[in-house]
């Protein structure tokens, strides 16, 4: 059952995943993405006062940089640091701008493309194996997660069962694998995705670990063969599939869906703004060329349509919904909306501290914790408050690593510690829901 993981043979590989990397990691092309961030910056910097928030504000949004942290320019206040994306064209003048103002600000990045390229970080030449020998330390492609999630339908049938739940704007399928044995009619589940926001390639990565690890411990490990047995897990490894599609082949940092707008240029909607909770309030962009812009209407996306249709059919028995984004090291519960406490509030926090304890034993990295509203920002239309408000009790959003060093382009030899010690926080966190809460 097991599947070997240390590569014996060049076995045939997988012709998109050929064509992809001929594309765009042969030397003879030499630059990922066209050498399109060549010279830009990432840089942080922390507001001391309201004047300057507002000074920045005024910049970003004339110079139209990409925010990294927090999403929006929305959030940018008085006290919050913000690491922002620097074109290299405007990081002269933007500096400059900096000194003068006496604002204070620290480059986390000197040169995005070098940053990308980065042979000691990325493993891209190395070991990306066609199956059965999947490497779970590399980033993969769309097609190359798509491929392992029809292996494993094919290989592990026992446990694991792969169906679409609908088409993605440009037509993909929304893959999910359900986990579990099939022990009984009745019984609870938990749903899991990544890959909500594109460029968070941590997510999907750590989707795959966990199907891996289920797969690799539940005859060994008494608590995964427990949840296993008493669970079923959904796991949707990728959901923004068009995005993160376009996050491989032509912008690193994209974040939104890939739906045009009827009016305007600019592409996509925030996946995480689009549900109908609080829909397009604080927290979430009205302008389509927002990085946090809501669409034009509640599920106006299809895959956000397609997981919303699909958490109704199932709240019955869906007792847990978990999204996993990055970065920050957060473990976030409702309300993201608003600053009112939960109803169970002890239950879901008492969680969260265990989870985030368990976390932290693994190799000392420190999560925070608490309501998405005060512990990251107020964000209205979010998966989380949604899947709360219809009835799933345990909902969970996770920011995972890093705080900024290496933010979105978290080096692939860092997955496997960040997975390892999250993996620990989702056991913790399911095994409550076999437990009564007081
Ligand atoms: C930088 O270049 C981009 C396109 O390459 C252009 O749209 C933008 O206006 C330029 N910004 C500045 C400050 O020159
Ligand atoms: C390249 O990656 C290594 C290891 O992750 C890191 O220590 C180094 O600072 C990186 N260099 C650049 C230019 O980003
Ligand atoms: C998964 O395998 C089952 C048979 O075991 C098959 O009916 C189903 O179509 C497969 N799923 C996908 C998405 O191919
Ligand atoms: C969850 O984590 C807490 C704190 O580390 C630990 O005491 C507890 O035993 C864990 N529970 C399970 C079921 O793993
Ligand atoms: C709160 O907990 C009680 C008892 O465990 C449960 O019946 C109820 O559904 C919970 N309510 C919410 C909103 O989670
Ligand atoms: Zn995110």
């Amino acid at each position: 059952m097991n599947f070997p993981e240390k590569p014996r043979s060049q076995t045939a590989a997988f012709l998109p995943l050929c064509w992809l990397l001929l594309k765009i990691l042969q030397p003879g092309c030499s630059h990922l993405y066209n050498d399109r961030y060549a010279g830009d910056k990432v840089i942080r910097l922390t507001p001391k006062t309201e004047e300057e928030a507002y000074a920045l504000k005024k910049i970003y949004h004339q110079l139209k940089v990409d925010l990294w942290q927090p999403s929006s320019i929305f959030y940018v206040s008085e006290g919050t640091v913000t690491d922002v994306h620097i074109p290299q064209n405007a990081s002269q003048a933007l500096l400059a701008f900096f000194q003068e103002a006496n604002i204070e600000y620290k480059v986390l990045i000197e040169d995005l493309q070098r940053a990308l390229e980065n042979k000691s970080s990325l493993q891209t030449q190395r070991n990306r194996r066609a199956l059965p020998e999947y490497n779970y330390e590399v980033y993969h492609s769309l097609e190359e997660i798509q491929s392992w999630m029809h292996y494993l339908n094919k290989t592990h049938s026992g446990l694991i069962h792969m169906f679409s739940i609908g088409r993605s704007y440009e037509g993909r399928s929304l893959f999910i694998l359900k986990l579990g044995r099939r022990s009984r009619a009745y019984k609870r589940a938990v749903w899991i995705d990544c890959g909500v926001h594109a460029r968070e390639w941590i997510g999907p990565a750590f989707c795959q670990w966990f199907v891996r690890e289920a797969l690799l411990t539940y005859k060994s490990d008494p608590a995964m063969k427990k949840l296993l047995k008493h669970l079923y897990f959904y796991i949707m490894p990728v959901f923004n599939v068009d995005g993160y599609h376009f996050s491989w082949t032509h912008d690193r940092f994209w974040r939104k869906t890939r739906s045009r707008n009827s009016k305007f240029h600019c592409r996509g909607v925030d996946a995480n703004r689009n549900w109908k909770v609080k829909w397009c309030d604080e927290g979430a962009s009205m302008h389509p060329c927002d990085d946090t812009y809501c669409g034009p209407f509640p599920e106006s996306e299809p895959e956000v349509k397609a997981v919303a249709n699909f958490l109704r059919k199932h709240r019955n028995h869906i007792k847990a919904y978990l999204s996993f984004h990055a970065y920050a090291q957060m473990l976030l519960y409702p309300y993201s909306y608003k600053y009112a406490t939960i109803p169970n509030f002890s239950c879901v926090e008492s969680a969260a501290y265990k989870a985030v304890k368990a976390l932290r034993s693994v190799h000392g990295i420190r999560y925070r914790y608490g309501p998405a509203s005060r512990t990251l920002y107020v964000s209205s239309g979010s998966s989380m408050d949604w899947a709360y408000k219809n009835g799933i009790p345990y909902a969970f959003a996770f920011e995972l690593r890093d705080t900024g060093h290496f933010g979105f382009l978290l080096p692939e030899m860092l997955i496997r510690p960040t997975c390892t010690e999250t993996m620990l926080a989702v056991k913790n966190i399911t095994m409550h829901l076999l437990k009564k809460c007081p």
